[in-house]
C-alpha cells in the first residue's frame, strides 16, 4: 500500500450537472464547493460543463478534452451536483463522465440532487448510480437534496439562513464520508 503525505490536501471535483442558461442548481453547485473548500486539508475544484469542449461523443482521444482529462486525474474525490431532467440526469454530466474511464476507477463520488418540485433530484441520482457503478466511481451510500432549489437560495446566491442549519449539518455528514474514503482509496490506489 502506498501513503501518501499527510500534509498533501485532497482534491475534490465539484461537479455542477448542466448547461442549462437559467440553472438553478450551479447555486447548489457553488454552496457545496464553498462549504468544501472550508474545510481543513481539502482543495476544491469547481467543474462546470460549460468550459469544456468535447468535439463528440466516446473516450477516444480526439474526443476528449484535456483540461478535464487532467482535472479528473488529479481528483481524489467527486461530489455531482445532478438536476433531475425527465427523470433522469442532464446530457452534459453524462458527456462528462463518459469522456474519461480510468480517472475516475477506484474515487469516492457524493451526490447531491436539484429539482424545482418536491422530490430533490431522488430519481435523476437513482438512474445516475448505475452509470457511475460502471466508470468505477465509488458511490456514497446516501446523498443530499435540493427540492424546490428555486425557494432555497437568495437573489445573491445564498442558501437563505432557515435552511443553513439543516444542510450544512447534511453536508457536514457527506463531506466527513467522502474525505474518509477518499483517504483510504488514494492510499490504496
Ligand atoms: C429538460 C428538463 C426536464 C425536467 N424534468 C424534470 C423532472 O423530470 N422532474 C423534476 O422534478 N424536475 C424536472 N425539471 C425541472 C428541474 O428540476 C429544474 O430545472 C430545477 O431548477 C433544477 O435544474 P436547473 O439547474 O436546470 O435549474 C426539468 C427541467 C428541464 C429543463
Amino acid at each position: 500500500m502506498k501513503l501518501y503525505p499527510m500534509n498533501e490536501k485532497l482534491v475534490i471535483a465539484v461537479i455542477e450537472g448542466t448547461t442549462r442558461p437559467k440553472r438553478k442548481s450551479i447555486k447548489v453547485a457553488h454552496y457545496i464547493a464553498d462549504f468544501g473548500s472550508q474545510l481543513d486539508g481539502v482543495e476544491i475544484v469547481l467543474v462546470d460543463p460549460k468550459d469544456f469542449n468535447f468535439p463528440g461523443d466516446g473516450n477516444d482521444e480526439e474526443g476528449k478534452d484535456p483540461r478535464y482529462s487532467a482535472l479528473t486525474a488529479r481528483a481524489d474525490a467527486f461530489f455531482i451536483v445532478t438536476p433531475e431532467y425527465n427523470h433522469s440526469f442532464p446530457g452534459s454530466l453524462k458527456r462528462l463522465l463518459d469522456s474519461e474511464l480510468q480517472n475516475y476507477n477506484h474515487k469516492p463520488v457524493a451526490l447531491a440532487g436539484v429539482s424545482s418540485g418536491g422530490w430533490g433530484g431522488v430519481r435523476a441520482i437513482e438512474s445516475l448510480v448505475p452509470a457511475l457503478r460502471e466508470t468505477g466511481l465509488i458511490v456514497l451510500s446516501w446523498d443530499i437534496y435540493f427540492p424546490r432549489v428555486q425557494n432555497l437560495f437568495d437573489d445573491g446566491g445564498q442558501l437563505k439562513a432557515e435552511h443553513q442549519v439543516r444542510y450544512n449539518q447534511d453536508l457536514t455528514k457527506l463531506y466527513a464520508e467522502l474525505i474518509w474514503l477518499a483517504k483510504i482509496l488514494k492510499a490504496a490506489r
